[in-house]
């Protein structure tokens, strides 16, 4: 009946027409402006048939619908509340008419039902799901908008005021039988039996069997609530949800707000209210932080995947030397995804440490249901133990974990390039060494890069991997596959002190040890930096860090780029080492540590640390919150844009996500780069130059002074960067 791009329309025997989503030259379905265009003409065609008495959607993919293509909101959410509210009342039109049809329509989802693909499911009459549906909900509020295609106006309306809350507040996704709990599907099979099962449900809404007609009654009419209640549940919810969401994610609240007012109202009405509050949510600064993530992120997987296909193999064994904190947590982290690992060390006691670190974590796995016990069984014999070499000539990488000293580092690797086939892989993941310094000590330096983790690793998402001078094409493949195969985010960067994290995590914390030695309260800085949306302040940061560990990378620094980390004087950070005062480690630092109720390091305010800081203080500084941003937030971005200009990273896309992944950088602001193209290049340099006077950490590099007098952003050349990638 109809042939288009995204969807056909068939006729079946029987009178029933099957609508089938299947989106030419894309892996996945989703409704793009094409798709939307199209469901607009086929629901003309079933509105005008007289012959068809019942509809049966199915998709011709592994998934059903992603959702909206997320890629189209960039234009449409940077054009004004009105031109969004337009966007969205195409489909809103087309789910409305769906639900409006004069038969029964069910729905088969075979696979993912995300955002705008559930609405449209939420939309039919009768949903049945396959088992192999493992994605299906709201989540919307993660990319701080809320459903804008009746998602809270159905979605309480056939599954509950609590159950809506939870799902688009939450912006969870769930598996089929979840879903058929919550009472969001009607009814979860086999995927060999979904086509049946749907065909059956849809022939007894047709004979009558099943009253759709009622059904729709309900999702069109307000919601059935005792009033009093009902704004009980709504105010809680608010209350809850706000405190969990914070200040800088307001989407979740705005969606509850949403269903609240529209409560007592009918579909039509209501789905009005919900444009109103999906315009504001998406005209948020926010939103577009959020969208731009997201946009990063898939441009991140797609460069991931084409490198793992550049691979002359699939990592099958790997290897970790040294079973400490970070090689104990590779080796977890393989063996859990399932890569086999060889985990060698010189000392037992720290092979024992390696896995009493992975029976902890395991363990914890097993208490929330997230595996069973014959799983941690089958995770624990992935980790083979060991303290001698056999059995390494079958690895396909090995993984350098040993203690942060060039000397050992270079003796290892070149004792380990003995041990293993000539084309094995080995990857350091030194957090300071340079890599192609480290290779010098190899006969084949093309196979060795660096791989460097970030702790706890189990936790932490950036690999980055790094490419030294020699380094092949293939050993970086197969050191980003490895990195696939763990569930990490890996960035390819360039060799230079600190790679590319660490390099731009140094200049701010040396913009922290400026404001301290000029008299300003690091407990407040912290505050602030904390209110900014940083997870901790660099006070906190540098506890949990290590004093020892910072000053250590606070030496190699100032090595590598001495006209603006070398210091003439005495820092926070030195002193606090000096007086033995590591950080979390030794329960003192910055602050005291002592263990709360959960066994947790808890910080408490220290008045010897402040004491022993006081002879260093040279000055007392008035300033305000605002200059005590720039001046912490100046020296990060500074270095950032001049890795780009050095290409130590490849793209501004790239450069924002290793600072999200790598260091919890607040994704409602999108990265570095998107917190300057917020501000203005020309504001962000005259910032700068209030405070060049300091030091050389404030000065521009050429690449930011030309952006600011071009009046020029990075997000639209590194978008240009991302359709070339897509090409
Ligand atoms: N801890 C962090 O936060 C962090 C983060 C990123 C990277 N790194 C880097 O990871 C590496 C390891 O750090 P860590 O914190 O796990 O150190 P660690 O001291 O906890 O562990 C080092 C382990 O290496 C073992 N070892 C020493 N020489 C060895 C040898 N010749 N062969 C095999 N094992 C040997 C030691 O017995 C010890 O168990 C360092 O290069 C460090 O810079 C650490």
């Amino acid at each position: 009946m109809f042939q288009g791009k995204a969807l056909t329309l068939i006729k079946q025997a029987d009178g029933i027409a099957e609508l089938v989503f299947d989106l030419q030259g894309e892996s996945v379905n989703k409704f793009n402006l094409l798709a939307v265009s199209e469901l607009d003409q086929i629901l003309s065609l079933l509105e005008q048939s007289e012959d068809i008495k019942g509809l049966l959607v199915t998709s011709a993919k592994e998934v059903f619908i992603v959702g909206a293509d997320i890629m189209e909101f960039g234009a449409v959410f940077s054009a004004g509340p009105g031109q969004i509210t337009g966007h969205l009342a195409n489909n809103n039109r087309n789910n409305c008419r769906l639900e409006d049809l004069p038969f029964p329509t069910v729905v088969a989802i075979n696979g993912i039902a995300l955002g705008g693909g559930l609405e449209f499911c939420l939309a039919c009459d009768y949903r049945v799901a396959s088992t192999a549906a493992s994605k299906i909900g709201l989540p919307e509020t993660k990319l701080g908008i809320i459903p804008g295609w009746g998602g809270t106006v159905r979605l309480p309306r056939i599954a509950g005021l609590d159950t809506a809350v939870e799902w688009i507040s939450g912006g969870k996704e769930n598996t089929a039988e979840q879903a058929l709990a919550a009472r969001v599907v009607d009814a979860v099979v086999e995927p060999v039996k979904l086509r049946e099962a749907a065909l059956f449900m849809l022939t007894q809404a047709i004979a009558g069997k099943f009253d759709y007609k009622a059904r729709r009654e309900q999702k069109k009419a307000p919601l059935k609530l005792n009033f009093i209640e009902s704004m009980m549940a709504f105010e809680t919810s608010k209350a809850f949800v706000g405190g969990q969401a914070g200040r800088n994610y307001p989407a979740p609240v705005s969606a509850i707000k949403a269903m609240q007012k529209a409560a007592d109202k009918s579909r039509d009405e209501a789905l009005q209210i919900e444009a109103e509050h999906f315009a504001k949510m998406a005209s948020t600064p926010v939103a577009q932080s959020l969208v731009g993530i997201f946009v990063n992120e898939q441009l991140l997987g797609k460069k991931a995947k084409s490198w793992e296909k550049k691979a002359d193999k699939k990592i099958e064994r790997a290897a970790v030397l040294g079973a400490g904190i970070m090689g104990g947590g590779i080796a977890y982290q393989s063996a859990l995804k399932g890569t086999a690992i060889k985990m060698k060390d010189i000392a037992q006691a720290g092979i024992d440490l390696g896995l009493s670190e992975a029976n902890k974590l395991l363990s914890k796995r097993v208490e929330r249901k997230k595996i069973s016990a014959s799983e941690m069984g089958d995770v624990l014999n992935r980790i083979e133990p060991t303290l001698v070499y056999d059995g390494f000539n079958n690895v396909d990488i090995v993984v350098e974990a040993v203690v942060e000293n060039p000397k050992v580092k270079r003796s290892v690797l070149a004792e380990v390039e003995t041990k293993v086939n000539p084309d094995t892989v080995i990857a350091s993941n030194t957090s300071t060494i340079s890599i192609t310094y480290l290779a010098e000590a190899l006969a084949r330096p093309e196979n060795f890069c660096g791989m460097h983790f970030f702790n706890p690793v189990h936790m932490m998402p950036l690999v980055e991997v790094i490419r030294g001078k020699k380094t092949s094409d293939n050993a970086i493949a197969r050191t980003v596959a490895y990195a696939n195969a763990m569930g990490k985010k890996p960035i390819v960067v360039n060799d230079c002190p600190g790679f590319l994290v660490n390099r731009v995590l140094f200049p701010y914390l040396a913009g922290f040890a400026l404001l301290v030695r000029d008299g300003v309260d690091y407990q407040r800085i912290d505050k602030i930096m904390e209110t900014w949306g940083w997870p901790m302040g660099p006070a906190y940061l540098l506890d949990v860090v290590g004093i020892d560990t910072a000053v250590h990378a606070e030496k190699v620094m100032a090595e590598g780029f001495p006209d603006r980390m070398k210091r003439d004087f005495t820092s926070c950070t030195d002193a606090l080492y000096a007086a033995g005062r590591l950080g979390q480690k030794n329960s003192k630092g910055f602050y005291n540590y002592e263990l709360d109720k959960k066994g947790k390091p808890a910080k408490i305010p220290s008045a010897e640390a402040l004491e022993l800081l006081k002879p260093h203080v040279t000055g007392a500084l008035e300033i305000s919150d605002e200059d005590i941003i720039s001046r912490m937030m100046v020296p990060m971005a500074t270095e950032l844009a001049r890795c780009l200009e050095e290409g130590i990273v490849e793209t501004a896309a790239e450069a924002d996500m290793a600072l999200v992944y790598g260091t919890g950088f607040p994704p409602f602001r999108g990265g570095v780069f998107r917190w300057i193209d917020s501000i203005g290049a020309k504001t962000f340099c005259d910032i700068a130059a209030k405070f060049s006077h300091l030091s050389a950490l404030y000065e521009q590099p050429a690449s930011l002074k030309a952006k600011a007098a071009n009046n020029e952003s990075f997000y639209s050349s590194a978008q240009a960067v991302t359709a070339k990638e897509q090409k």
